[in-house]
Formats: C-alpha cells, sequence, structure tokens
C-alpha cells in the first residue's frame, strides 16, 4: 500500500468539534464590545438584547407568533429536563432513542421520573420507526442524533391531531434542518451548536399545546425553581419575553445575537441549511469513492447533515478503536483536525461536524488529509516491528 504525499493545503480552520462548534467565520472577539458587561440583566439594556435573541431566533427559525421561546439555565440538557419534568407523568409516554443522548432522556423518565413509559430503541446507525410509535401518549425524541449521525428525515409520520405532546431535542438540528412546527410541541437547542455560540444556555420553544399542558398539569413531584414554568397554575409569560429565571451571560447572549446577525446576512435559515448540505455532501462522495470508510448512518436518508459519523470498513482493521483513535491523534497533531474522534458511548469511528458555521473549503481540505493519515496508520498496522 502506498502512502499518499502529505497533501500542501491544510483546512484554514481546523475546529470540526461537535460542541462547542466552530465560531461563525467572520468572528472576533471585539465585535461583542456592546456586550452590556457589569450590568443587570434585569436593567433595560440587558432586557431589550434577552428579547432580541428571542426575536432572533424566532425570525431566522420561522417559529410561528403564537409559539413561547424562552431561554433558560443548563444548555439544551436544562431545556429537555425542564420539559419533561414539567410535563410528563399527564399521559403514558414513548421514549425513542438510536444514541446515547436520546438514551440519557429514557433515563432520565424510566429510572428517575418513574413515568408509565414505553420504550423505542434502535442500534447506532439505525433509527427508530417514527410511524410506529402511538401518538396520543407523549413522545420524546432526538432530531438529531449527534452521537450517531442519525437523523430524522421529516415530521410526516407525526400528525397534526395527535393527543400527546411531542418534545424534541433539536440540539445538533435546530438552524441546520428543517423543523416542522406544527408537528413539535416542546423544541429545544442550545447555541453552542449550528450558530456555534456559547455553552450554558438553552433554548425552549412552546407550542400553544405545551403550554395548555403546563396551565392543566402538575406534576405529583416537586420542581426546582429553575425548571419552573407556572406561578398559580398560568404561565410565567416573561420567561418567554427575556425575564429569564436566573441570571445569564451577557457575553454570551451578545455572542449569539452575533451569530443570528450573521445567519441573517447570508440568507436565513435556507443558506444555514444549504451550508450544513453542501459541507456534508463533502463527505459523502469521499465515503462513496473510498471503499474503506463508510457513513455509520446506514440509511442515506436519515444521514445527518451536522453530526456526520463515520466508521472505518477495512477488514484489515482488528481493533477499530484504536485504530480511529491514531488516525484522529494524527491529524490533531498535524494541526488539521481537532476533536474528532467519535463520541465515547459511540461505536469507533470518527465525527465531524459539518454545521453552519463551518466552511466547506476547510473539509474540502480535510479529505486528502484524512486519506493520508488513514493510509499512514494502515501501513502502520502491517509494517514489521
Ligand atoms: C442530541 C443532544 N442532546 C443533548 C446534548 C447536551 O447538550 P448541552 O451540553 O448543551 O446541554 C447534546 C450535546 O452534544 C446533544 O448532542
Amino acid at each position: 500500500m502506498t502512502i499518499p504525499a502529505q497533501p500542501a493545503t491544510r483546512p484554514a480552520n481546523p475546529r470540526f468539534s461537535s460542541g462547542p462548534c466552530a465560531k461563525i467565520p467572520t468572528f472576533a472577539l471585539e465585535k461583542l464590545a456592546d456586550a452590556p458587561l457589569g450590568r443587570s440583566h434585569r436593567a433595560a439594556v440587558g432586557k431589550s438584547k434577552l428579547k432580541a435573541a428571542i426575536d432572533g431566533t424566532r425570525d431566522i427559525l420561522g417559529i410561528p407568533a403564537d409559539y413561547r421561546i424562552g431561554i433558560v439555565p443548563a444548555s439544551d440538557t436544562g431545556a429537555v429536563e425542564m420539559a419533561m419534568w414539567s410535563m410528563l407523568g399527564a399521559r403514558k409516554a414513548t421514549m425513542v432513542a438510536w444514541e446515547s443522548f436520546g438514551a440519557g432522556w429514557v433515563t432520565d423518565v424510566v429510572k428517575q421520573l418513574k413515568i408509565d413509559a414505553d420504550v423505542k430503541t434502535a442500534e447506532y446507525g439505525q433509527i427508530v420507526d417514527m410511524a410506529s410509535l402511538d401518538y396520543d401518549t407523549d413522545v420524546v425524541f432526538t432530531w438529531n442524533g449527534t452521537t450517531s449521525g442519525v437523523r430524522v428525515p421529516n415530521g410526516d409520520a407525526i400528525p397534526t391531531d395527535r393527543k400527546g405532546l411531542t418534545i424534541c431535542d433539536a440540539t445538533s438540528a435546530a438552524f441546520a434542518m428543517d423543523l416542522p412546527w406544527d408537528k413539535l410541541d416542546v423544541v429545544t437547542f442550545s447555541w453552542q451548536k449550528v450558530m456555534g455560540g456559547e455553552a450554558a444556555h438553552g433554548m425552549l420553544v412552546l407550542s400553544p399545546r405545551a403550554v395548555e399542558r403546563l396551565e392543566s398539569y402538575t406534576p405529583a413531584w416537586p420542581l426546582p425553581k429553575i425548571f419552573r414554568m407556572t406561578k398559580g397554575g398560568k404561565l410565567i409569560e416573561g420567561i418567554f419575553k427575556g425575564e429569564t429565571i436566573n441570571t445569564p451571560s451577557m457575553l454570551a447572549v451578545e455572542d449569539y445575537l452575533l451569530a443570528l446577525d450573521w445567519a441573517q446576512d447570508i440568507g436565513g435559515l435556507p443558506a444555514l441549511i444549504a451550508r450544513c448540505d453542501a459541507n456534508a455532501g463533502v463527505i459523502s462522495q469521499f465515503c462513496a469513492a473510498n471503499d474503506w470508510i463508510a457513513n455509520l448512518a446506514e440509511d442515506p436518508a436519515t444521514a445527518s447533515t451536522t453530526s456526520v459519523c463515520l466508521k472505518f470498513t477495512d477488514p484489515a482493521i482488528a481493533d477499530g478503536a484504536a485504530f480511529a483513535k491514531a488516525v484522529a491523534k494524527r491529524l490533531e497533531a498535524e494541526g488539521v483536525a481537532l476533536d474528532i474522534g467519535a463520541y465515547r458511548d459511540a461505536p469507533a469511528g470518527l465525527r465531524i461536524w459539518c454545521g453552519a458555521t463551518v466552511e466547506k473549503s476547510d473539509l474540502d481540505a480535510l479529505m486528502p488529509w484524512l486519506d493520508w493519515a488513514y493510509h499512514t496508520e494502515r501501513a502502520a498496522l502491517t509494517a514489521p516491528a
């Protein structure tokens, strides 16, 4: 086996982490100079920035006017858990998981909340048949499985006249994929994924039916203050206007506003989606051209356009985990790809973030390096000791 020469071009930005993800291409710290640092987030200036973050989110994502959008603590996890702890238990639940984060939500519901739930799972690389679910139960699922690179292709299986709520962890899908708002009652995401924002703040989007559940149902368990969205049986509307439950980072808010401006400038959601599609396309073409690597997603219709997960398919590789680690380490050492090892609970391989803040030219530049790293490690496997 011949090892190709080291490619001449390196990606200008080697950051392909699946979260926190690469900052917007135009990012510069000086651009956050307008952050109202050292001021109260409840002062007019703070409140207006928080409201701008909510309004900008609605504009870019096309969230219906009658849906509430809140900025909540503890990133995407906080948003998902606050929804589950506040809304589940009113009816039976269906928990759907095909990778690590979805599995985490199953644990929450089955082991912690101890709710009567139907659990549907699929192996890494596969997906649960969304048409097989009972939507008169509350269905909790992850739109894009960040650790398996498998996503729901569309919302067609979800009936508009469902009786249950759909609670969707869309953290690695929002701003990258079309989300059918009429099919989704609760949608969560954080700023640190497709928008390249900062972690720790979660976004919680509620349909009118989700609000109705909050106002008509009181869970049997106590709720900590950071989960409480109602007072005296009424929604605390302020949360959805920028009056956050506790103190946010105004620096992180400013950074998110900058990312929203960038998204607007490049053409909004269609442009963001197109960037992700083109980025993931670079990798799928590379996989099609090489018989030693493949997408972990078995059905191309479910292949993620953000968290692209890859497996080495060369039968000569006996220890897949060690091989993938060595390839990732080599690429990191060359400064061409940072943080691309598969998630710790996922099958051995690589995961290359293709979200909207990643430049296609950087993925174009990375592919020859991947070829080089694979061949270098592969040759080392057969080299005499
Ligand atoms: C699908 C999914 N859910 C939840 C999380 C947790 O997100 P956070 O750390 O922002 O709470 C992640 C993070 O990668 C994720 O990919």
